[in-house]
């Protein structure tokens, strides 16, 4: 059934290569599965009975000028890319690791050591490529069935599979959330056991695979084993205290938690953007800091939005997100999310909808998409409720848009027009007056035009005792 994917040139020429060198090589891996799982892959793993190195130098001979070859001696691999693929040749290994990093003590071994030691038995499944085993599929632990029966499960003892590399603790409840698999008992205990071994995982890896948890299709299964096994408690805290609801005079406040793990579900269906999944995960990421009981009103979260945004580099540093305009828009979506549902009220007036316009810029799309993502209530009547209200909401920022185009707007009077016309160089009055001659245009109380604009700079200024420079 995988003919179609190993008859390629390239990978025949593998085995012819291998079999010049008379060492055995298999396809093995991601590669292998994918295959079954019909999900183009063009990573190939290639392991070897012998040297990677000397297999890879004579196939980057034989493949020519448009194959580059890389070699890592310390590690005894090497990398060939060719055209679109990206080819990696081990030797097989026996391995055992310090357990203090995730370094393996190699040695030699067998092509049966080298699948002992790899993580799940969907990934330790290989394909032959030498004339006496081409096409042969070794599948020791059985990888296929488990394939088949949407099984993650390691070859070995989980505790063992785990504890030599822990990385692979993110990895299962990354496959899970990605192909929608089950983590086997076993394995699943084991992550709770050895939870604590991924403290030896640099961040930037972990943040890999929890990207790829958020860039899943449901990426709450994947949360929601994070925070079961408490891995989730070590690797990012301060999601772990949204979870829970306290109780006074009777009164409950919504697991923030789960509220949070639904609106990222509700935002993956309108939008694969990984930084607005972000936004979806720290929206709320503040109401443990601003929750107060009051007597009159019950559970209120004020300034959560202000305290969330100021929270999100802190978060992005923490976790070795990037700290650009990635975050900035995060941080922004935070800020915002609050403010597109008041704009639903009927009394709401045209200026309250251009400062939100002006705020988001272009950003207003993706905003509203969070928003309409926030509304988990389970009374359905509520929900359309709210969603007709959205409705309106959008449809007041298209008029005010097409009247006034606030979203790349800027005022007509910039500051060197402010310091011309009094003769200041740069500093607070200039400030001040920008600020003012900005608010009126929002407000409305004055047009962007710049000769409407510039009378009122001039009005302001003698306010303020600036006394403008005579021009003639
Ligand atoms: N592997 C492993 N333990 C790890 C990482 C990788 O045993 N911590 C093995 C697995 O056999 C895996 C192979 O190395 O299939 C290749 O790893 P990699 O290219 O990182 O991942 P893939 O399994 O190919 O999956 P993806 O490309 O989705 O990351």
């Amino acid at each position: 059934m995988f003919s179609e994917f190993i008859n390629t040139k390239e990978i025949k020429l593998i085995g012819a290569c291998a079999d010049e060198l008379k060492q055995d090589a298999y396809i093995i891996g991601g590669f292998v599965r994918d295959i079954f799982l019909k999900r183009p892959n063009k990573d190939i793993d290639v392991v070897t009975i012998g040297s990677g190195i000397n297999l890879a130098m004579l196939l980057k001979e034989k493949l020519g000028n448009e194959a580059h070859l890389s070699v890592f001696k310390n590690f005894g691999t090497a990398q060939i890319k060719y055209r679109d693929l990206e080819f990696e040749f081990v030797g097989a290994r026996k391995e055992s690791y310090d357990r203090n990093s995730r370094k393996p003590i190699v040695e030699d071994g067998t092509l049966e050591n080298d699948q002992d030691r790899r993580d799940f038995t969907i990934n330790a499944m290989a394909i032959g490529l030498s004339a006496n085993v081409f096409g042969k599929l070794l599948d020791p632990f059985n990888g296929k069935e488990d394939l088949e029966k949407k099984i993650l499960r390691t070859p070995l003892d989980p505790d063992i599979t785990y504890s030599d590399d822990p990385l692979r603790m993110m990895r299962a409840i990354r496959f899970s959330s990605q192909l929608g698999f089950t983590i086997e008992e076993n394995s699943l205990k084991a992550l709770s056991k050895n939870k604590e071994r991924i403290k030896i995982v640099s961040k930037e890896r972990i943040c890999e695979e929890l990207n790829k948890v958020i860039l899943s299709v449901k990426p709450s299964v994947g949360f929601n084993i994070l925070f079961d096994t408490g891995l989730l408690h070590i690797i990012f805290p301060e999601m772990v205290k949204l979870h829970g609801v306290e109780i006074i005079k009777g009164k409950g406040h919504k697991d923030n938690f789960y509220h949070t793990l639904q609106v990222l579900d509700n935002v993956c269906r309108t939008s694969d953007d990984l930084w607005l999944r972000w936004a979806a995960i720290l929206h709320d990421i503040a109401k443990p800091a601003t929750k107060r009981f009051e007597p009159d009103h019950g559970w209120t979260f004020h300034g959560h939005e202000d305290k969330g945004a100021k929270m999100v580099p802190v978060i992005f540093s923490s976790l070795k997100l990037p700290l650009n305009e990635k975050m900035k828009f995060v941080q922004k979506m935070v800020q915002l999310h609050l403010r597109p549902i008041v704009l639903a009220k009927t009394e709401v007036t045209d200026s309250a909808v251009r400062r939100l316009l002006f705020e988001a810029g272009d950003d207003i799309d993706e905003l509203m998409k969070l928003c309409e993502a926030d509304i988990t209530s389970k009374n359905s009547a509520k929900v359309q409720k709210y969603m007709k209200n959205f409705e309106l909401v959008r449809q007041k920022l298209k008029d005010i848009e097409e009247k006034d185009k606030v979203r790349n707007w800027q005022p007509s009077i910039r500051g060197e027009h402010i310091m011309e016309a009094f003769g200041l160089s740069e500093g607070r009055e200039v400030g001040i007056l920008k600020n003012a001659i900005r608010e009126a245009i929002l407000d409305g109380i004055i047009t962007n035009d710049f000769e409407v604009a510039y009378q009122f700079m001039i009005i302001k200024g003698k306010e303020m005792n600036l006394i403008p420079v005579k021009t003639d």
